[in-house]
């Protein structure tokens, strides 16, 4: 088996991200409630991409690319972190991304204006569309190019979330829970296979933001993941679990994330988004609330960004 830090990577982010307990959300909850700031993870502002741009992007780099494309909806964190690091990087980022959700100059919007970014919608709902188009393009151009899929989630992306595993068992604090927003699958993927290497007390659970096969999405790109390390793992269902956070819908704000995002803000100081952290830690409170921790149990929040996103959307007042 290869160590995850052997693996050709770019230095992108500012890792490791800090952890350190939510005093104030403990004594309220009656938990041992911790976070792992990859909200503060180096670039741009921020967010859970990073780590997976760092394994993506190399690659690019090896393979001569000039050109990044990568897609998602009009508000992708992702895409924004992409157009970044490639900035960062030198390469000329093009988004191609789904006319859905808040196209106006705000939010991500507004960020990737300030990046100058190649910046094209189209109104599919399908990623073969766009794939196509990113081919029409890029060869229409003219020079090498690299394709990231949405989200940054294949096997090789997920690597960075493997790698946030390690790095989490290298600071010093067990956690017996982890819990973190699923959207594309990469983050949960990573942290569910990272956690079978290097935390094998910590149980892994993913906040579902969207409504894709997210059981079968994991466990296909914890596989991949585990061949690209040459790892001989017994991968199954039972190494995560899953639940249901998505409310009315991807991108929708709900009613529990609008309130958990408050929550963490007031008694915190520390700023959700409502499409996926908010979401994300909304499930943790309803955990909390059914009985899943244990006393005296240590649970870990992932916060995987998404400021951008605060600030495209609405929220209820
Ligand atoms: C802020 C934020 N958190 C969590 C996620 C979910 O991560 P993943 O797409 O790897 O499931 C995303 C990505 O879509 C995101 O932008």
């Amino acid at each position: 088996m290869r160590e995850v830090n052997e693996l050709p990577r770019l230095r992108l982010g500012l890792f490791p991200t800090p952890i350190h307990k939510l005093e104030h959300l403990s004594a309220l909850l009656g938990l041992d409630l911790w976070i792992k700031r990859d909200d503060l993870s180096g670039l741009g502002l921020g967010g859970n991409k990073v780590r997976k741009l760092e394994f993506l992007l190399a690659e690019a780099k090896t393979q001569g690319a000039e050109l990044v494309f990568t897609t998602g909806g009009a508000q992708s964190n992702h895409a924004m972190l992409t157009a970044a690091a490639a900035r960062r990087l030198g390469m000329t980022p093009i988004l191609i991304l789904k006319q859905r959700g808040v196209t106006a100059c705000r939010g991500n919007q507004l960020l990737e204006k300030l990046m100058g970014v190649d910046v094209r919608f189209m109104d599919t709902d399908d990623y073969a569309d766009i794939y196509a188009e990113k081919d029409r393009v890029g060869q229409s151009l003219g020079k090498a190019y690299y394709k990231i899929p949405c989200g940054g989630s294949n096997a090789l992306g997920s690597l960075g979330y493997v790698a946030c595993a390690r790095e989490i068992a290298r600071q010093g604090v067990d956690f017996a829970h982890l819990v973190c927003a699923e959207g594309s699958g990469g983050t949960m993927a990573g942290l569910a296979l990272g956690a079978k290497l290097y935390l094998p007390g910590t149980k892994v659970h993913g906040m579902m933001v969207d409504t894709d096969p997210f059981e079968e999405i994991t466990l296909r790109l914890m596989r991949e993941a585990a061949a690209l390390l040459d790892a001989k793992l017994d991968i199954s269902a039972a190494d995560f679990s899953l639940r249901d956070m998505c409310g009315p819908g991807y991108a929708i704000p709900s009613t529990e994330g609008d309130e958990a995002v408050r929550l963490m803000a007031e008694t915190e100081g520390i700023f959700l988004d409502p499409v996926y952290t908010g979401k994300a830690f909304a499930g943790l409170l309803a955990m909390a609330k059914e009985g899943a921790f244990a006393p005296g149990e240590r649970v870990l929040f992932l916060h995987s960004g998404g400021a951008g996103g605060l600030f495209a959307v609405d929220m209820e007042d």
